[in-house]
């Protein structure tokens, strides 16, 4: 915003670019939703296993916050660290294969705290160049110096590494499952080359955990690589269907992060309902009945069948895809036709994504069946034909 310009100028700026974000309201969370009788395929929420609307999950909330509290009513180190805490953690370092576990408010508060515990000014953090917004916004909070390396180029991130004194801490930042993209991390790599250099390495697994892995551990349990991954982040608010966030790591980084970590230390417990709704989601992917292979092997019939039609889908192999459709005016045309059409996509633009590269990111749940993953496709088809020319086909 310029010095002079008033808040409606700006907007009327934001607008002209087709970058205007505005709230709409929906009745109830989830991947199937009814609105006015009629029902709508959602896409675009992050609900991957369809727990934030199950029913064990919704019991073990209503009953958390019974016999606890609505709220947790102050910080952890306060009064506000209860059992229903204590125990997802536990769960959390157990499944994921570290001897610790810290709950905190969210995702991004989390990388905040990580991010600005383990590294200060005069230090360096070296992120992938489509890092999400919480990994950037945590680099510029500690006050290191950022450099970014290209997206998943782990040659590119060696490079960059052999050029820093290694008198200096170095954090690199990457995410197990790319938000926007779906595509995964060369994780091995990057561990082996964040190690020679005896850096630290922190991956956030907010879309891997519930998904990838042994139990929904994410990706870097199925690798095995805890030993070389110092920090791993995992929020609740997405395949677990709660809110919050844990940080995996050692007991001393725990406890260095419970001294030192303002967005832990200054800020209230989550609440006990969120608590208690990650554990019983921890419980139903445990038992099976809400399995992340499904999910991903619904993904990859999706893909194929977008592929087959000529759409760009990226490099994804996860349950997010984008639809690739660069313009930004068409792809919040496409959007509106679809949701016509009773399908959500809600089209990502700059500058959550690159310039140039507007899309329509679908996020797949287990509630939605392979027979309406096809409807979805056709209906696409019809609705991007009627934007020939502005579209990325192959
Ligand atoms: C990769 C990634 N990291 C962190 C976050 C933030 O997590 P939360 O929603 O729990 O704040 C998100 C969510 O948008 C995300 O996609």
């Amino acid at each position: 915003m310029k010095t002079d310009q008033t808040p409606r100028a700006h907007l009327a700026e934001i607008e002209k670019k087709g970058l205007l974000r505005k709230l709409q309201e929906f009745p109830q969370a989830g991947a199937r939703l009814t609105i006015g009788g009629r029902l709508y395929l959602n896409f675009s929420s992050n609900d991957y296993l369809g727990l934030a609307v199950h029913p064990h999950v919704i019991a073990a909330s209503v009953s958390a916050a019974r016999k606890y509290g609505a709220g947790a009513a102050a910080s952890r180190l306060m009064t506000g660290s209860l059992p229903c805490h204590t125990q997802l953690e536990k769960r959390m370092a157990a499944l994921k294969n570290y001897d610790d576990a810290l709950l905190l408010g969210n995702g991004y508060m989390a990388n905040a705290a990580i991010v600005t515990t383990a590294i200060g000014r005069g230090d360096y953090v070296l992120a992938d160049r489509l890092s999400h917004a919480s990994l950037l916004d945590a680099a510029i909070l500690s006050r290191a110096r950022i450099l970014r390396f290209r997206h998943n180029d782990y040659e590119h991130l060696d490079t960059i590494l052999k050029k820093i004194p290694p008198s200096r801490r170095r954090l690199v930042l990457t995410e197990s499952v790319f938000s926007m993209d779906g595509d995964l991390a060369p994780l091995k790599e990057i561990a082996a080359v964040t190690s020679e250099h005896g850096a630290l390495l922190l991956v956030d697994e907010a879309h891997a955990t519930g998904v990838f892995g042994p139990r929904g551990a994410g990706l870097v349990t199925e690798l095995q690589l805890e030993e070389y991954v110092h920090f791993s982040m995992a929020t609740l608010g997405k395949a677990l269907g709660s809110y919050g966030a844990c940080i995996t790591c050692t007991h001393d980084w725990k406890q260095l992060f419970v001294n030192q970590a303002r967005q832990f230390i200054y800020s209230t417990a989550p609440p006990p309902s969120a608590a208690a709704a990650a554990v019983a989601a921890l419980d139903l992917i445990a038992s099976g009945r809400a399995s992340g292979g499904e999910l991903l092997a619904n993904a990859a019939y999706f893909r194929d069948r977008l592929k087959e039609k000529g759409f760009h889908t990226g490099n994804s192999s996860s349950h997010i895809i984008p639809v690739l459709i660069g313009d930004n005016l068409a792809a919040m045309n496409i959007s509106r036709k679809l949701f016509e059409q009773a399908i959500i996509a809600v089209a990502v633009r700059p500058p959550t994504v690159p310039a140039g590269t507007a899309r329509l990111r679908f996020s797949l749940s287990l509630l939605h069946s392979r027979d309406e993953l096809s409807h979805t496709v056709d209906v696409l088809e019809k609705v991007a034909d009627q934007e020939k020319g502005k579209l990325l086909r192959d």
